[in-house]
């Protein structure tokens, strides 16, 4: 079992596949310079074979493949093939544009939820946030995931002045369709330029949405990240990702496993530890892993104290979110 010093479980592992993606996001790439990690530095599949099956033996029953963005790896259809073998719920976090490609390996793998990132519905938009022209790429992909029965969430970074124009918007795919829709609250990572006043909380999208949380709130469980809202007689939901205003620490069972092969035990942690360099000499990681999880501080990786409002973002050390994952 994988137990931090709080007494916190951590059963669901989220395994990054690479640092590269064929989107430009301005929140997530920290300049246009940024070089991608080299392949050789990379978890090789086998590597990411034998490192989540020794999660699994400490109790991981979840794993979600992210990115940057996890199906631009030319090997992503092996490496998930191969997780789909295991005794866990496999989901995955993708912008989308990948799907209609890997359409047969995807349904073969089963996946509880598809997450597809996707920020705004309008084209000029899209192309302004993302650096590319394709908008309809990734609709059309979500389309063909509905259409396929295959489980999917839209996941949607808020941002003041830039897409809380749209929430009506999205909130209105989920009226004939069983989609969740989930607004995550704009979080600072290296490099993303984030102030507070670009934060729109969990508290000021549910007013801009007209949805009253003694209303429409569903029953949800300790580990949960998002509050989810039912709307009657809309076939889908929405969900709100409080992680600046309320943070869920106190449930967190997640970890996570950069495309390197560093061990993160929180997304927000300053320090983590390289489980590939000592799987490549032979060692076994099993004593590395559960002490970095022991280690793991009772809330935002130790830093971000304050009220989100006083926070200087500068100040933080970590990654940039493209070398995280999410
Ligand atoms: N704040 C909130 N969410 C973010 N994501 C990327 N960067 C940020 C940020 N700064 C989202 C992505 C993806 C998920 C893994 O995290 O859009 O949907
Ligand atoms: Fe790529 Fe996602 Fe980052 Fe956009 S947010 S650049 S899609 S990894």
């Amino acid at each position: 079992m994988l137990v931090d010093q709080f007494g916190r479980q951590h059963t669901y592992l989220r395994i990054s596949l690479t640092d590269n993606c064929n989107l430009r996001c301005f929140y997530c790439m920290p300049e246009e310079d940024y070089s991608f990690a080299p392949r050789a530095q990379l978890m090789q599949p086998a590597e990411i074979d034998f490192l989540a099956r020794r999660f699994v033996d400490l109790g991981v029953n979840k794993i979600r493949l992210t990115g940057g963005e996890p199906f631009v790896r030319k090997d992503a259809d092996l490496i998930m093939a191969g997780l789909a073998q295991l005794p866990v719920e496999l989901a995955c976090t993708t912008n989308g544009i990948r799907i209609d490609d890997l359409l047969p390996e995807i349904r073969a793998c089963n996946f509880s939820s598809m997450n597809v990132s996707l920020d705004t519905l309008q084209r000029d938009k899209f192309l302004q946030i993302t650096r590319r022209d394709l908008f309809d790429r990734v609709y059309n992909n979500i389309d063909l995931l509905l259409h396929e029965g295959i489980p999917c969430k839209i996941n949607v970074v808020v941002m003041k002045g830039l897409n809380d124009d749209e929430l009506v918007d999205f909130m209105a795919l989920t009226k004939d369709q069983p989609i969740e829709v989930r607004f995550i609250e704009f979080m600072p990572f290296s490099g993303n330029k984030w102030t507070s006043n670009q934060v729109l909380t969990h508290a000021e999208i549910l007013d801009s949405l007209g949805i009253d949380p003694e209303l429409h709130l569903m029953p949800g469980s300790p580990h949960d990240t998002a509050k989810r809202y039912k709307i009657p007689g809309y076939q889908g939901n929405i969900a709100v990702i409080s992680s600046m205003s309320e943070p869920f620490c106190s449930g967190c069972n997640r970890i996570r496993l950069t495309a390197d092969g560093k061990l993160k035990n929180c997304l927000f942690s300053d320090s983590e530890v390289d489980l590939l360099t000592p799987l490549r000499s032979g060692e076994d990681p099993i004593p590395l892993i559960k002490a970095h999880i022991y280690k793991k501080k009772a809330k935002l990786g130790g830093q971000m104290t304050q009220d989100f409002n006083e926070l200087e973002a500068e100040k933080l050390s970590n990654r940039s979110m493209i070398r995280i994952g999410g």
